[in-house]
């Protein structure tokens, strides 16, 4: 049978990949963004300065502690990279979302998972790069490739998720390629992407690993599967990944995360807490209004606590760092763990 051996959550946010004196590029987004989350309620940029006024961020968005931060970031993301080599797997599963990029309002699932034979991996366009945000290009280099390629996928054992998680009740959507067309992505996403470069190097020292990605609509109303479906979802995974009748060993992998694009520890601080100790009724009552905007990523980690379920292996943070970015309290809470 299958064996779920090693599981990994990682951050992916832009500010990873970007030098801590540029940050504030991605703060005069947040400035321009009408509409943000905080406690449930959305808020103007002008009114969470306000309304967080007592907290005296100016404290952690100077160039010094943004500095420590973002070094303290890349020495997780080597040693998590090293750590997915290390585990020495067939496959990779990677729970991540979609932000528009492979995914369009023409059609947009609850639940995908990708059967393809191929994953293709490409360079972002260069008129997709025009219309991005400065903050966002500067980063977009560790999401995409050196070159393009096609990174190994994992159609067999895909199927036989699909086909499980179908009887046992999610009707997921099935997509065994990426169309190529106007304002998509040619290639796959930045929950994907993330992982396969800035991670794994373009696959360099892993060539034989096969991925496979399922994409969660974490962001988009008004079909975001809510954080009970999540981890439900991540359950009947695991179940069917463990059911399969191949010797091979499989990983489990959480992208994105934790609060974004305004920083709340105390959510954060409460979900991790959870994940850590399988406390799944404090999981199953957050209430949904905190879990909008790039928030919602955390969903990918509780559907991969629930594909690790089961398994033995226990949740280990290996760090969470609040990277704020600007006096409204926006940023992004990067979060570090392992299950082993
Ligand atoms: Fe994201």
């Amino acid at each position: 049978m299958a064996d779920i051996v090693f599981g990994v959550g990682c951050s992916h946010s832009p500010l990873l990949a970007t030098e801590s004196e540029q940050w504030n590029l991605r703060a005069a987004d947040d400035a321009k963004n009408p509409a943000h989350w905080y406690k449930g309620e959305i808020h103007t940029y002008d009114e969470l300065v306000k309304l967080r006024e007592d907290e005296h961020i100016e404290a952690q968005i100077t160039p010094e502690v943004m500095r420590k931060r973002h070094e303290d970031n890349q020495k997780h993301l080597d040693f998590l990279g090293q750590k997915i080599k290390d585990a020495d797997l067939d496959v990779l599963v990677i729970f991540g979302d979609d932000q528009r990029e492979n995914i369009l309002t023409d059609n947009s699932p609850a639940f995908l998972i990708f059967n393809g034979a191929e994953v293709p991996f490409k360079q972002t366009s260069a008129a997709r790069m025009a219309n991005m945000s400065p903050g966002v290009a500067v980063a977009n280099w560790a999401r995409v490739p050196d070159e393009d390629m096609a990174l190994i996928g994992s159609p067999e054992l895909a199927n036989h998720i699909i086909y499980n998680v179908v009887q046992n009740g999610f009707d997921v959507s099935v997509s065994d390629y990426i169309a190529e067309r106007e304002n998509a992505e040619d290639g796959i996403g930045h929950a994907f992407g993330f992982y396969y470069h800035r991670l794994l190097n373009d696959m360099r020292d892993t060539p034989d690993m096969a991925t496979l990605p399922i994409y969660l609509n974490t962001f988009f109303a008004p079909n975001q599967p809510p954080l009970w479906r999540c981890l439900d979802f991540g359950k009947e995974v695991g179940r069917a990944i463990r059911n399969w009748d191949a010797d091979i060993r499989v990983g489990i992998a959480a992208s994105g995360g934790f609060s974004h694009f305004v920083i709340e520890e105390d959510v954060d601080q409460r979900l991790i807490k959870a994940i850590t100790e399988h406390d799944e009724d404090t999981l199953r009552a957050e209430p949904e209004c905190n879990l909008q905007s790039g928030t919602s990523e955390i969903k990918n980690w509780v559907a991969a606590m629930g594909a690790l379920e089961g398994t033995g292996l226990e949740f280990q943070l290996l760090d969470y760092i609040p990277c704020y970015r600007s006096m409204a309290g926006t940023g992004n809470a990067m979060c570090f763990g392992l299950w082993n």
